[in-house]
């Protein structure tokens, strides 16, 4: 592993070397897509790129393309020296790519990619343009680092139904590994939005594990109407978020809308609290229901 300062990669050019020589050296590369402010969701990520690879590569880009008008682009956190020092004491990264913006969409830049249906669905009504941004940028990135396994979190489902989707259909040279949620002790999914939460909204945040504990409890208990099981998930939601965009049970493969949960069916929920827009979700009858938070319902 190289030494700290001579981990970090500013230009495409550079990380397109630097991946090639780790391929020529018969190293197979593993990749972590990120926009920084990392947390133990992102290390868990590293740790399972490092499983699968033998040269491991971090992207830290907060991703313009990917924020609406209203969004919180420039505010996002940002801290590279912090990373870079959470990374290191990680221990298991080669490098890490921290492009300017300007490099990454090159004056002049007009290419995105176009994301069908996948991206129509649950967060997609409310984050006009944010799947295009996401596609397009880590389209730009897999080319540029070439063919790797590349890890993607749960905690981000539909983002990560979209890549696998787009890495398929572009024949791009990458595997895509999934990593589960990691949650705080009580439930509430890591995400580096947290950070904006002031103590009342933390402690709100978490309805968004209580609702999917909810769900899951429900669910075991042998109820498979979907239209009550959003009820039951929205119900909790309601209890502590300002503004709910969805709380939804869909196909976990297609995430269209589901009548009965026959197979996967993943629970979905996007709401504000505050200001700040979080999302969490729960694969039924997969994932560990002991996982989400428990409410006041004791099921
Ligand atoms: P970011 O939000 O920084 O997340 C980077 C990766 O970490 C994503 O794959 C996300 O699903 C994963 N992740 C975040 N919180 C997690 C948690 N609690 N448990 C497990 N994994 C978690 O997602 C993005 O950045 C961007 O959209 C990106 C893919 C980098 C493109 O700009």
């Amino acid at each position: 592993m190289l030494p700290l300062r001579a981990m970090i990669v500013r230009t495409p050019e550079d990380l397109r070397a630097l991946c090639n020589d780790a391929r020529a050296a018969n190293q197979r590369v593993g990749f972590v897509p990120t926009m920084g402010a990392l947390h133990d969701g992102h290390l868990s990520l590293v740790r399972l790129a490092r499983e699968k690879s033998d040269f491991v590569v971090v992207s830290i880009f907060v991703n313009p393309t990917q924020f609406g008008p209203n969004e919180d682009f420039t505010r996002y956190p940002r801290d590279l020296d912090g990373d870079a020092k959470k990374l290191a004491r990680a221990g298991a990264v080669d490098a890490i790519f921290a492009p300017e913006p300007s490099a990454m969409y090159v004056a002049g830049e007009q290419t995105r990619v176009r994301v069908g249906a996948l991206g129509d669905a649950l967060c997609g009504p409310f984050r006009p343009g944010h799947f295009e941004g996401v596609a397009t940028v880590v389209a730009k990135l897999f080319v540029l680092v070439g063919a790797c396994t590349a890890a993607f979190g749960r905690k981000d489902y539909q983002q990560l139904a979209i890549i696998r989707r787009m890495a398929s259909d572009l024949f791009l040279p990458v595997t895509i590994a999934p990593a589960a949620i990691v949650r705080e002790k009580d439930g509430l999914a890591m995400s580096s939005r947290n950070a904006y939460l002031s103590a009342d909204e933390r402690a709100r945040a978490l309805g968004l594990s209580r609702a999917l504990g909810a769900a899951s409890r429900a669910f075991s208990r042998g109820e498979r109407d979907a239209k009550a099981l959003e009820k039951i998930a929205r119900v909790e939601v309601e209890k502590s978020a300002d503004t709910i965009d969805y709380v939804s049970v869909v196909d976990a493969d297609s995430l269209a809308d589901l009548a009965k949960v026959e197979s996967r069916a993943l629970v979905a929920i996007a709401c504000r609290i505050g200001k700040t827009r979080l999302i969490d979700n729960f694969v039924l009858g997969e994932d560990d229901p002991s996982s989400v938070a428990r409410g006041a319902d004791v099921g």
